[in-house]
């Protein structure tokens, strides 16, 4: 019985002393992990040969973001609609809708909130049908892979592109669109209902001039009447009235 317990605490004696560089001995057995589908890094000039000919691969890349998408190849081959796209980034024709050579642009900060959003549903598209191979060194990575300064900009820019349209859609729940109809003997009429604006809802609401920052204002449909400052009646209209007919 002793021998047994001496000996179980002489192996864990020895199992605590190395232990420590047992463990890293043991890493290189373990299997190793897949190779994240973003760490490759390409050059421009390496990307540039994934264009179906140099390499009979087809590599595009979107807000430096490098995706094979070779299986699209009757879009994107040598001769098709979208080959412009291919071996290169350029992100800002996914928006302009310019192809030519002289229109090879990654640059995007300047693009609306609206255009920002439509080019990250274009990373989500790729994202989504096509395997995502690298990152491209240039505007959006670093030679380590780690998004450059302009890279965080775009980012954050989208993010907040984002954020503008989930409150947008809010306020389209809370204020949903009236419904607008132009007679030429009656003029404009603009009314509530509860599926005005494609809302549907329990509510019909009355017409109001809804005001936000740095837009014309709108019709909005308002449930319980209220003052505020961004909410406005229609001259002439009775602030009960589901519809009203409007001086535009
Ligand atoms: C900003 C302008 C545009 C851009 C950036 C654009 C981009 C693209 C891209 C990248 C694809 C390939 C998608 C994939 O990988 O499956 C595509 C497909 C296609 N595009 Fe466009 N496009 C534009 C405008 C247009 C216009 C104006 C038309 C029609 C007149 C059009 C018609 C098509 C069609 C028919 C397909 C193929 C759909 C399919 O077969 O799956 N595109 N577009």
């Amino acid at each position: 019985m002793f021998v047994k317990i001496a000996l179980v605490s002489i192996f864990f004696a020895l199992l605590a002393f190395y232990y420590p560089s047992f463990v890293p001995f043991l890493a290189k057995f373990a299997p190793q992990k897949p190779n994240p589908k973003n760490s490759r890094l390409f050059t421009p000039e390496e990307l540039q040969l994934y264009n179906g000919n140099d390499k009979p691969e087809l590599y595009l890349a979107v807000l430096g973001k490098i995706f094979d998408v070779s299986k699209g190849s009757k879009h994107y081959g040598p001769g098709k609609a979208y080959n412009f796209f291919v071996g290169k980034d350029a992100s800002r024709s996914f928006i302009t809708g310019k192809f030519g050579d002289n229109d090879v642009d990654d640059r995007v900060s300047d693009l609306s909130q609206e255009e920002l959003r439509s080019l990250n549903h274009w990373v989500g598209f790729y994202g989504k049908e096509y395997k995502r191979v690298g990152k491209l060194i240039g505007s959006y990575y670093d030679k380590n892979g780690e998004l450059t300064g302009y890279g965080r900009e775009v980012k954050k820019l989208i993010e907040v592109a984002e954020l503008a349209k989930n409150n947008q859609d809010l306020d389209k729940i809370k204020y949903p669109p009236c419904n607008v109809e132009w007679g030429a003997d009656t003029g404009t009429r603009v009314w509530c209902s509860n599926k005005s604006g494609g809302v549907t809802r329990d509510w019909v609401g009355v017409p109001r001039q809804l005001y936000q920052p740095g837009q014309d204002y709108r019709c909005a449909c308002v449930q319980t009447p209220e003052l505020s400052a961004n909410l406005k009646e229609y001259e002439g209209c009775d602030s009960t009235s589901e519809s009203c007919f409007v001086k535009t």
